[in-house]
């Protein structure tokens, strides 16, 4: 209940715009909006296309479901049950073990290392809704060259990814991300709906099948230890789990959101999403004669080349950029925004100042991610991995990964049972209870924790 807030709470959440949610179907897309992101459209073609294929596909399906969406449940559960920020959330659950705030810190750390690439990513996005109105008017082609010299170059990615920032931090700072949710809620639909265009081109190209069939085929043999950790951490890394993101956002769900109903639509179609994406790039790929393992430009490479094929393809390509574009500016809030709401209520910062040394520490490790996919850092290694890759093996591989894993642990082992159970009955009318409840608790406090524990460890080659 609002009138249960203490004026602390209150004073944040004034704070924020972001976090209307006056209704089930806001947080639905403000959940939604923060899930689909890079990863759906990048990421997860570029990890299938380096991991073989089918059988990634498979396990990324699995962790979703299995994994991903009881803890989304959880996070949402924690947020909703405390009605603070994730570190203060995490801390308070269970009373007298306040070490559990440590998930918090983590996620902060996460935060950080996260929007060094995705930062970088983001304002190669960016770049190329401006290279495509070149291409269009010079009669020019976006290519494998265009890529290479913006990714590899120094001062060009580092001044999109500077602009990339200013831009997330003034809309937190002046927090007026309302309107960016209404914005990307109506633009959504359309990046939908043009990725439906591509896939329908894509797989009418000549030779198209064999990215169907690489896709959706599992070939097991290709599939390795780490690349079973891989799918698990692009499954938390897509639904914005492991570090308080969906905390946070619980926090603001009202009593009639009914969680995990929620949970499974967020889960169902930012998979869409990701499954839409796949099936426009590797029919392409394999139609082209491209290689599937074309890492991180494997969409920059790939999603000019289909709409060259199209009658006004050089609009849509400028259209699908911009979509593209705004798509990450909807996951990068949530990411600034778990740093920046905990220096608001703790550290009694005013929000731009929160959100402006939150973006100076991004851009700091950001500088490091970028230099290192060229030649100014390229050689330097970490672990045997560039900076990009070592932020995002940290994060998605190794931080997001072990928050699950706490947050499972802390909600299925450490909270009360009824308690759970009266949180997630919520949204219900009197009388008509659930019947999936037991099923989710299960889900919750045993088979999530375990599986994660198990690829971990498989993951790192110690079992
Ligand atoms: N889910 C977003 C994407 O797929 C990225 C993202 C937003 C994220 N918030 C997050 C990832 C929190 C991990 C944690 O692009």
């Amino acid at each position: 209940m609002r009138t249960e807030h203490t004026q602390q709470t209150r004073g944040v959440e004034q704070a924020r715009t972001r976090d209307g949610f006056a209704s089930a179907i806001g947080a639905f897309a403000a959940t939604l909006g923060s899930a689909v992101g890079l990863g759906n459209i990048w990421k997860f073609p570029y990890l299938t296309g380096s991991n073989g294929g089918g059988a990634f596909v498979l396990v990324y399906l699995g962790s979703v479901f299995v994994v991903g969406l009881p803890i989304l449940v959880a996070e949402h559960l924690i947020g909703r049950k405390t009605r603070l920020n994730a570190i203060h959330a995490y801390g308070s659950i269970v009373p007298k073990a306040k070490y559990w705030s440590l998930i918090g810190w983590a996620g902060f750390l996460s935060a950080i290392f996260i929007m060094a690439f995705y930062t970088d990513v983001s304002g190669w996005v960016f770049a190329y809704i401006f290279k495509a109105i070149a291409a269009a008017f010079t009669g020019g082609v976006l290519n494998a060259g265009t890529f290479g010299s913006l990714a590899g170059g120094t001062w060009e990615p580092l001044l999109w990814q500077f602009l990339v920032l200013c831009l997330t931090t003034s809309i937190i700072a002046s927090g007026v991300s309302r309107g960016i949710e209404r914005v990307t809620k109506t633009l959504m639909p359309i990046l939908l709906v043009l990725l439906i265009l591509c896939d329908i081109r894509a797989l009418t190209l000549p030779g198209a099948f064999a990215g169907v069939t690489y896709l959706f085929r599992p070939d097991f043999s290709k599939l390795t230890g780490s690349a079973i950790l891989t799918a698990l951490g692009l499954s938390f890394f897509k639904l914005s789990l492991g570090m308080g993101t969906m905390t946070t956002y619980g926090s603001y769900m009202p009593d009639s959101t009914r969680i995990v109903p929620n949970a499974t639509r967020v889960a169902l179609a930012d998979t869409v999403v990701s499954l839409l994406a796949g099936l426009a790039i590797f029919p392409a790929v394999f139609a082209f004669g491209e290689s599937p393992a074309g890492g991180p430009g494997l969409l920059f490479n790939i999603m000019p080349l289909i709409f060259s094929k199209m009658p006004f393809g050089s609009v849509f390509t400028i259209i699908f950029f911009i979509l593209s574009a705004i798509a990450t500016m909807g996951a990068m809030l949530s990411l600034v925004e778990v740093p920046v709401s905990w220096m608001v209520e703790k550290g009694k910062m005013k929000r731009p100042t929160a959100a402006y040394l939150t973006g100076a520490m991004m851009f700091a490790l950001g500088i490091l991610a970028t230099l290192s996919q060229g030649p100014t850092l390229g050689n330097v290694k970490i672990l045997g991995k560039n900076f990009f890759d070592l932020f995002d093996f940290l994060s998605s591989n190794v931080l997001l990964p072990i928050g699950g894993l706490a947050i499972a642990i802390l909600t299925g082992w450490l909270l009360k049972k009824q308690d759970i159970v009266r949180e997630l009955e919520k949204g219900y009318g009197e009388g008509k209870k659930p019947g999936y409840i037991q099923l989710v608790y299960v889900f919750i406090k045993y088979i999530s924790p375990v599986v994660i524990f198990v690829i971990i460890l498989n993951g790192f080659g110690i079992v």
